[in-house]
């Protein structure tokens, strides 16, 4: 039996206000390519736990709680399009990144399970800083209460990956060496070919025919990261990003600087 936390009945959708976010193009960048690729969290989920097959803690928490979660989110996400900008027309978009982003699913996991936990803290570190930075910077409350529960969400995403790393440390005992390649390998695809082919659908299911390039996909970025760069909780990245690591406070200090300029990186 899955139990949410919230559901979409929560959200007071009829109270949207449309004089705020809906005339910023920014947001629409941000709320639609985040519900594209929420949406699509089906696609990777049947590799992930084959990887994790006979341990059932894992697995079922991956499919009873994890999975229903993330799905949810990319229907809420999806019904705050519909309504803020209900002249994008979001099925064929989804579709069109479906298509493009398959590929790409299937070659993603890291050689061993603990690595492989680590890893998803880092996916759940940079999806919980991006709601975190959208909820805190929406000038539109149902924007703001929707992306807030979101962000909770991921964050205890987070914690259970994290535990699960424990465990996995504890068997596999990889050294901190291996953990790094890890972190920094999934840390570069944050933010890279996922979010670039999401923006891709998005621009051009707005713009028809118009060619999207990297170049396009950086002015929407500059754009998107403007408009909410003062709200990204660096303390919370940086600390969830360093946890898997297990430095001490001292060390963990001196690569501060180093870390928060990388998760910068986590959102546009
Ligand atoms: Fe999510
Ligand atoms: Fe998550």
């Amino acid at each position: 039996m899955t139990r949410q936390h919230w559901t979409l009945d929560d959200i007071p959708w009829q109270g949207i206000r449309h004089d705020t976010v809906a005339q910023t193009e920014g947001y629409f960048y941000l709320v639609a390519s985040a519900s594209l690729m929420e949406s699509a969290t089906d696609l990777y989920t049947e590799n992930l736990i084959d990887y994790f097959y006979g341990d059932e803690e894992v697995t079922s928490w991956l499919e009873k709680y994890w999975l229903p979660e993330e799905l949810q989110h990319g229907e809420a996400l999806r019904r705050y399009v519909q309504v803020a900008w209900p002249e994008f027309d979001w099925e064929p978009a989804r579709q069109r990144f479906v298509e493009e982003f398959k590929p790409y699913c299937d070659i993603s996991l890291e050689p061993t399970r603990s690595q492989e936990m680590a890893s998803r803290c880092v996916v759940e570190t940079g999806t919980a800083s991006y709601y975190r930075t959208l909820s805190r910077a929406s000038p539109e409350p149902v924007l703001a209460m929707l992306t807030r529960h979101i962000a909770e969400d991921e964050v205890r995403h987070y914690k259970h990956f994290y535990r699960y790393f424990r465990k996995y440390r504890d068997v596999e005992s990889p050294r901190r060496t291996a953990i790094l390649p890890a972190l920094w390998r999934r840390l570069r695809m944050t933010g890279g070919d996922d979010s670039f082919i999401a923006v891709k659908h998005v621009y051009s299911a707005r713009y028809p025919g118009e060619p999207f390039d990297i170049g396009v996909y950086r002015r929407v970025r500059r754009e998107c990261r403007q408009l909410v760069r003062e709200h990204f909780p660096h303390e919370m990245s940086v600390r969830m990003l360093l946890k898997p690591l297990g430095l001490g406070p001292r060390t963990q200090r001196l690569t501060l600087p180093v870390i928060g300029a990388i998760a910068r990186l986590v959102v546009p």
